[in-house]
């Protein structure tokens, strides 16, 4: 036989029975929900069509499930939950919104599929849509999560979730703990192409002195939309870039440009390890969205449940 028909062969085998690990296949589905996909695809069109920040909301959410405890849908909980205060009662949830989208999705898969199809599954395919109906790439994700039964609390929510001030050490730390090379952490940073921050959020970084350096004239329109002692600084908000609703590289371009909303932003493009990789993905789109969609994948499987382990809930808000 041909070496490169082996060769591919040989990818194909060892990608359906060794890539995945943690029991997540790509045709987890097949049988129990054929249409899945479609019916978040579609579910989530529409409902972006009424908001279009939806996407964005969408894709933070995904991370703050991923980084507490694993991809197990427990930020999905109410946090007037009676048993015990849920992630969402984290201030490090500051901003989270859209839970309430992936139960209108739930309850579309439910009326096909009763009682198949995880509510992290569904967030990980919701996520991933919003970055291909944003302009991003469409990313194959395995699926077969399983929801948390034993969801973690605001407790591991505040001490997993890093604040808006971390610096460029700690999330090198954070990501590599999830398995991502240095150029797919400053890929997976790409996602604030989406998106906006809430002035609570930047409170910290404009008007506490030791925190970093920032390009004096971006300071000045920062403060102006952020001042010190305003009433409003957790609905007031400023856009993480000027293309904020396009999955692009822009967020790339503007932080090499000193216009990084977020400390690591700004310090991501002046940082020996990470600034050729910034410097690449502003001048090569496509080179970005094959690093994101690796990050991406690594991302959306840690720390899953998997087989018996935990729930399919019916409410993903609930636990019972
Ligand atoms: C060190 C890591 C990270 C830090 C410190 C960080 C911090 C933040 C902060 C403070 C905000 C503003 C939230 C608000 O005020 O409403 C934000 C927004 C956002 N983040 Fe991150 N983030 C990080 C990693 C990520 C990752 C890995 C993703 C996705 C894969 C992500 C996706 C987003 C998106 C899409 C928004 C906009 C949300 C919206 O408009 O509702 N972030 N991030
Ligand atoms: C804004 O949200 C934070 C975190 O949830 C909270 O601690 C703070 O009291 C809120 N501030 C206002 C003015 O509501």
């Amino acid at each position: 036989m041909d070496l490169k028909i082996v060769a591919v062969l040989f990818s194909l085998i060892f990608r359906s029975t060794f890539a995945y690990a943690g029991g997540l296949s790509l045709n987890f589905y097949e049988q129990s929900c054929p249409q899945v996909e479609y019916i978040v695809r579609t579910s989530l069109r529409s409902i972006s069509l009424t908001d279009p920040t939806t996407p964005a909301a969408i894709l933070r959410l995904l991370f703050h499930d991923c980084q507490v405890q694993g991809c197990d849908a427990s930020i999905l909980l109410d946090p007037e939950s009676d048993i015990f205060q849920t992630e969402m009662a984290s201030g490090k949830n500051l901003g989270i919104r859209k839970r309430e989208t992936i139960n209108t999705i739930k309850t579309a898969v439910e009326a096909l599929c009763p009682q198949q199809v995880s509510c992290a599954d569904i967030l990980v395919l919701a996520a991933r849509e919003a970055i291909a109906m944003s302009g991003g790439p469409m990313i194959v994700v395995p699926l077969g999560r399983r929801d948390s039964s034993s969801p973690s609390n605001f407790r591991q929510a505040d001490a997993s979730l890093p604040g808006p001030n971390i610096g460029l050490d700690a999330t090198l730390q954070l990501f590599a703990k999830k398995g991502m090379t240095v150029a797919e952490s400053v890929a997976i940073l790409g996602a604030h192409t989406l998106g906006v921050t809430h002035c609570f959020n930047l409170e910290s970084r404009l008007y506490k002195p030791e925190v970093d350096k920032i390009d004096p004239q971006f300071e000045i329109f920062l403060k102006m939309s952020c001042p010190l002692g305003s009433f409003t600084p957790n609905s007031s908000f400023i856009v993480n870039d000027p293309t904020t609703l396009s999955f692009d590289n822009q967020y790339f371009v503007n932080s090499i440009n000193g216009l990084g909303v977020l400390r690591i932003d700004a310090e991501m493009p002046l940082d020996p390890r990470t600034a050729p990789f910034i410097q690449t993905f502003a001048d090569d789109q496509e080179v970005f969205f094959e690093a994101f969609s690796s990050a991406f994948a690594k991302l959306s499987s840690s720390n899953v449940l998997t087989g018996n382990q935990g729930v399919i809930r019916t409410y993903c808000n609930r636990l019972y």
